[in-house]
Parts: C-alpha cells; sequence; structure tokens
C-alpha cells in the first residue's frame, strides 16, 4: 500500500512542476506595436542620432540581424525582436518585464543582463529617452 501512495504523491508533483512549467499564450497580434505611453512627447529624428552618439550602435544592428545585443527590429512590438537560437523570453524583456515603454525606458537607463549577455546602464534624461522610444518605434522587421 505504501508504494502506492508514494507513486500517487510523485505523480502529483510531476503534474504540479509540468503545469507552472506551461509556456504562456503568444500575445494577439505580435507585430502590434504596444501602447505609446512615453514615445509620444519623443522625437524619432533625435532620436536616431542619440541612437549613434549613446553607442547603441556598437552592440545593436537596426535589423534583425544579431550583434553583441539583438537586433532591435521590432522591439517596440508585443512579440519583441528576434533572438538568436535558444534564446527565449516568452514576449517578456530579457529581465523577465512586460513589453511595455515604461519597462523598455528602465531598461536601456539601468541596462540588465539576459540569456545573450550584459547590457550596460546609462546616464540619459526623460527627454532622451523618450526620443530614443520613438527612434525604437521605427524599427520594423
Ligand atoms: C555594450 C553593448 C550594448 C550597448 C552599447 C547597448 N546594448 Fe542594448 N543590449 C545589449 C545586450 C547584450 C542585450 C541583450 C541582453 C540579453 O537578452 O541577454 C541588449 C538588450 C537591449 C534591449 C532589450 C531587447 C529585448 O526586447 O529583448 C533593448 C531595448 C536595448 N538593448 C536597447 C539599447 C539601446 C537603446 C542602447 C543605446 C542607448 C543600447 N541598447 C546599448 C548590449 C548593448
Amino acid at each position: 500500500m505504501l508504494i502506492f501512495q508514494r507513486t500517487f504523491w510523485v505523480l502529483m508533483l510531476a503534474s504540479l512542476l509540468l503545469a507552472s512549467c506551461g509556456a504562456p499564450p503568444p500575445p494577439e497580434d505580435s507585430n502590434a506595436l504596444i501602447p505609446a505611453t512615453i514615445s509620444g512627447i519623443g522625437d524619432a529624428n533625435v532620436g536616431k542620432l542619440l541612437y549613434s552618439t549613446e553607442g547603441c550602435v556598437m552592440c545593436h544592428a537596426t535589423t534583425t540581424q544579431p550583434m553583441v545585443g539583438p537586433g532591435l527590429a521590432g522591439v517596440m512590438t508585443a512579440g519583441g525582436p528576434t533572438y538568436p537560437d535558444g534564446v527565449e523570453y516568452w514576449y517578456a524583456l530579457p529581465n523577465g518585464s512586460p513589453r511595455t515603454e515604461e519597462n523598455i525606458a528602465a531598461w536601456i537607463v539601468r541596462g540588465g543582463r539576459g540569456q545573450i549577455g550584459m547590457m550596460p546602464g546609462r546616464r540619459l534624461d526623460e527627454q532622451d529617452v523618450a526620443d530614443l522610444l520613438a527612434y525604437l518605434r521605427t524599427l520594423e522587421k
């Protein structure tokens, strides 16, 4: 009898673990741009300039091509950019935060670490960040 009880609990635990590992469903439209809660006050032309002067260009292509970091085409969409094989964030940011402009702004300022590598943070004021986000919105896959 004891052996059956043990099997029961092992099976219960296994199914609980499986359920908690289930992949979240994809967004309704992966190509839809996320709501413009910050970029609305940004200037994409200024953002394009900042993209070079702030050094984003050293690590990120504006296409889907990976460099040090992922190519940033599609970064402002619900589905996110194209990642190298084996990297999976389930439609979240590399730090696990949901894909909102607030969270992307925080990532750009603070930097962070993910499955690909480390991005350093940088000193940017609110207007710089809004301009950068407005530019990133123009990068389509
Ligand atoms: C020294 C290299 C480096 C520089 C410079 C850099 N990044 Fe990154 N960035 C990375 C790496 C590496 C990642 C990927 C982290 C991971 O997924 O492990 C990343 C990830 C990102 C992401 C998250 C993409 C996503 O949704 O998964 C955004 C947004 C981003 N960078 C924007 C920028 C912007 C804007 C700049 C310029 C202000 C910049 N980065 C400068 C290396 C860099």
